[in-house]
């Protein structure tokens, strides 16, 4: 079991910076993924704890031992790869002892230590078998088999699941969880399938650009993105979001747009009136109500009207996109929706389900419901879901 704290790392390749002075700390224990989209930095740091690339800057610490210029054998940890990378002239039970006799082991502790990874793995019938004999389900099994079996202080895997079939992945993603419950061992993990992020992570490393956006479990970046690049990067389909302005109406707060007006909540002083903002609502928290007709005049409140675009059919669900003024936003609704292209509707949101981030910075706008009573007076308790804005 190990620790391992990655301190102002960068990565330069030429001109391209790969790594831009990242800092995370990954917990004894932890399942902590990589995510990110293509060319964001995910392999280039992995590399870098496994000791495959040597950073241009920072240090990389393993427990109490700084690994930044260790050689990946000195390195108490084991990789998977992608690709697999077993040999394919030995038999499964040789490639799974390879790294112990490396280490020149007693023959008798091998087969011992084989024998019980196998039996971990469900491999015991295959140990006779070359790699060429296998599935691409069991290749990948004996890879993390022969990581296993050095009893590493962490792993470290490179989409070691892209190369399966999707029904395959589903039971490996779960095989993986398993394991990683039973053994207790640090795992770093990259990939760009956020389901896999968010089935498997203990926490999530969102990277973008050779940065990281966020950092927290998996409810924690799905409820509260820091930036609208989290926020647009996780949830199929992913948050809609729309510009908006913020506008005071009475004691009320409203995020406005065309034909658009969603109630925030009652207004506090600190306030800046028509504040530029991001606004965004995740697809499966809009409620559509149909054939409604213009009830934002009826009753002279916030509404949301728009007309459907088109109806995506999921089977238990569907994806109704509605025409919004000039945008069009995606709700995720509850099959059959009773609704088709070209209907009038109206679209409910709940204020506890509304995200705002700010125009400029994309980082979110916290509205914070304070309960901490003693601090405000009577006045301040009485609303209690006053909304303060703090960028
Ligand atoms: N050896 C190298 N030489 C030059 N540039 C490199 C090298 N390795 C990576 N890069 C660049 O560094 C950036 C990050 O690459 P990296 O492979 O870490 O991305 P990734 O997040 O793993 O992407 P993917 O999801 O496609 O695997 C990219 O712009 C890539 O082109
Ligand atoms: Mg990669």
């Amino acid at each position: 079991m190990s620790r391992i704290n990655i301190t102002s790392v960068s990565k330069k390749f030429g001109d391209t910076h790969a790594i831009a002075d990242l800092t995370l700390d990954i917990a004894d224990g932890e399942f902590m993924v990589l995510l990110g989209p293509s060319g964001c930095g995910k392999s280039t740091l992995l590399r870098m704890v496994a000791g495959l690339t040597q950073p241009s800057t920072g240090r990389i610490m393993l427990d109490r031992t700084d690994i930044t210029s260790a050689p990946p054998r000195q390195r108490n940890l084991a990789m998977v790869f992608q690709s697999y990378a077993l040999y394919p002239h030995l038999t499964v039970a040789k490639n799974i002892a390879f790294p112990l006799r490396t280490q020149k082991k007693s023959r008798k502790s091998i087969a011992e230590s084989v024998s019980s990874v196998a039996t971990m793995l469900g491999l015991t019938e295959l140990l006779g078998r070359r790699p060429a004999e296998l599935s691409g389900g069991q290749r990948q099994r004996v890879a993390l088999a022969r990581a296993m079996v050095r009893e590493p202080g962490a792993f470290l895997m490179d989409e070691p699941l892209s190369n399966l079939d999707a029904k395959l992945r589903s039971a490996t993603r779960s095989e993986l969880i398993e394991l990683h419950r039973k053994l207790g061992t640090t795992f770093l993990y990259v990939t760009h399938d956020q389901v896999e992020a968010m089935t498997m992570a203990t926490r999530i490393a969102l990277m973008n650009a050779g940065r990281i956006e966020q950092v927290g479990t998996p409810a924690e970046l799905y409820d509260t993105p820091r930036s609208t690049f989290v926020a647009g990067f996780l949830g199929a389909p992913p948050m809609n979001l729309m510009d908006a302005d913020v506008v005071h109406r009475g004691h009320e707060l409203y995020a406005e747009a065309t034909d658009f007006s969603a109630a925030l909540g009652i207004a506090n002083q600190s306030v800046v009136d028509r504040r530029a903002v991001i606004f965004g609502v995740r697809p499966e928290r809009v409620r559509l109500r149909p054939n409604a007709i213009d009830c934002a005049e009826s009753d002279g409140a916030a509404g949301i009207t728009g007309t459907v675009a088109t109806v995506e059919y999921l089977g238990g669900e569907e994806l109704v996109h509605v025409a919004v003024g000039p945008n069009t936003l995606c709700a995720k609704v509850t099959s059959p929706s009773g609704v088709k292209a070209g209907d009038r509707v109206h679209l409910e949101l709940d204020p506890s389900d509304i995200h705002l981030f700010d125009r400029d910075t994309r980082r979110r706008l916290v509205w914070q419901h304070d309960d901490e009573v003693t601090e405000f007076d009577q006045d301040l308790h009485v609303n209690a879901n006053t909304p303060v804005f703090t960028a």
